[in-house]
């Protein structure tokens, strides 16, 4: 073998990886948007925050069931814990959370299931989940809101079905 050839063959083995990479990362995303339906917590609107109390639905937080194995939580965020702080649904359950913060910035995840947003006073985040395992699924502030942040958590209880 020439050695020229040597050089071409040994630039061609990082040349095509970083061609291949990048191709297949657009081609994951492309299949997660658009395929498997993945998306980022969408903003579903605005809102005052400072009138937050008297302003529906975030006036009176809480679980609705809306069909069958459908329910959806309006959640408040404010120092240091989340209203409604438990929350139970049956095991199946399909969980819109449509979340805003009453003060200042929060974060909202859900260990074990598929939420992980912002509550930013003034913006409502709606994520939506699955719970398809019983069990206890802590609720989780991951941005940092002062100095009980740490403790800023709630449950989520997912009861099986008798
Ligand atoms: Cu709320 Cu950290």
């Amino acid at each position: 073998m020439k050695k020229g050839t040597t050089i071409y063959l040994y630039e061609l083995a990082w040349i095509l990886p970083s061609i291949a990479i990048p191709v297949g990362m657009l081609a994951a995303l492309t299949v997660t948007a658009f395929g498997a339906g993945i998306h980022l917590p969408s903003v579903a609107g605005r809102v005052d925050s400072t009138t937050l109390a008297t302003t529906a639905p975030f006036d009176k937080p809480g679980l609705t069931q809306v069909s069958p194995d459908h329910y959806v939580v309006y959640l408040t965020g404010q120092v240091w814990t989340f209203t409604p702080n438990e929350i139970r649904v049956p095991v199946g359950s399909t969980v819109t959370f449509m979340a805003t913060s009453r003060d200042v910035v929060h974060g909202f995840m859900v260990h074990g299931a598929n939420v992980n947003a912002m509550l930013l006073p003034g913006q409502i985040a709606l994520v939506t989940t699955r719970f398809d395992r019983p069990g206890s699924y802590p609720m989780i502030c991951h941005e940092y809101c002062g100095i009980a942040h740490h403790t800023m958590g709630g449950t989520i209880v997912v009861e099986p079905r008798s």
